[in-house]
């Protein structure tokens, strides 16, 4: 990462500075139950984090979203949750990255672990939608890790993963990857979920770097952005950025309310 941008281009300081800040992504999942709840808290959130030093995506469920976009939110960014590997045809029920795009849909989430268990989503149907999703010119937000805690963390799931979901990413989309560690023995919804700890983020964050560097080329593989997911609030967001080694957060449960949301942003601009 580089420290000091000030000698540099405008164009190119902007997106070192916009590169390092937390990046925080809400994902509602299917929450809240209806479009007055989703706008009331998108508008919440808007116009409470104005001096945020943070870049902060919502991720709403797809129905919600015309009505987010007309909204024209202030410092919020709009994402979906899934997107699907084609631009239009006859595919029911599914979304192309290009209708969300005209959403002003600028992040997608994929491979999230509740759509690889409720909806046996595998890594090569997850390769073809991140290689959809970046041709639409949209920011791809995937999800990678073990279903189980190892008492020591091989890497082997994580690896298996990413080789398999990355597979013939060209080498100039490698930079415009965002890879979240998701372990999903720490999703706060998941029965039995402990706490991942910023030594675990940090140990498997290592890991992905390292198959990416193989994978792509240290060079190529130095803009990807890695964040972390799983029951992260406003008392562990900060620990996670400063020793776990995440650039920001994929966030279930605290994003479902203003005030939860808000203080977690907040505690994650002040590391
Ligand atoms: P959680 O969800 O923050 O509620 O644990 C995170 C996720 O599903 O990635």
């Amino acid at each position: 990462m580089v420290g000091n941008s000030s000698h540099l281009r405008p164009s190119k300081r902007i997106l070192i500075e916009t590169m390092q800040k937390p990046l925080i992504i809400a994902n509602w999942k299917m929450n809240p139950g209806t479009a007055r709840a989703a706008i009331d808290l998108a508008t919440g959130v808007s116009q409470q984090i104005s001096k945020s030093k943070a870049q902060v995506v919502i991720c709403a469920p797809y129905v919600y979203l015309p009505q987010l976009y007309s909204l024209n939110l202030k410092n919020i960014v709009l994402g979906a949750q899934d997107a699907f590997w084609a631009e239009q045809g006859a595919y029911t029920g599914e979304i192309s990255p290009k209708m969300l795009k005209n959403l002003g849909v600028k992040y997608v989430i994929l491979g999230h672990s509740e759509r690889k268990r409720y909806l046996s989503e595998t890594p090569e149907m997850i390769n073809r939608k991140i290689h959809h999703v970046l041709k639409a010119r949209l920011t791809p937000v995937i999800c990678i890790g073990e279903k189980k805690k190892q008492k020591k963390q091989t890497g082997k799931e994580i690896k298996d993963q990413m080789v398999r979901m990355l597979v013939g990413t060209e080498k100039e989309d490698v930079s415009r990857l965002v890879l979240v560690y998701e372990p999903e023995w720490a999703i706060s919804t998941n029965e039995g979920a402990v706490e991942a700890t910023p030594e675990d983020c940090a140990a498997s964050i290592a890991m992905m770097k390292e198959i990416a560097d193989e994978m792509f080329g240290r060079e190529a593989a130095t803009g990807i952005r890695y964040l972390y997911g799983g029951s992260t609030d406003k008392n562990n967001i900060a620990n996670m950025l400063t020793n776990g080694a995440a650039q920001g957060a994929l966030v279930g449960g605290s994003s479902l309310k203003v005030t939860d949301f808000v203080a977690l942003i907040t505690k994650a601009t002040m590391k």
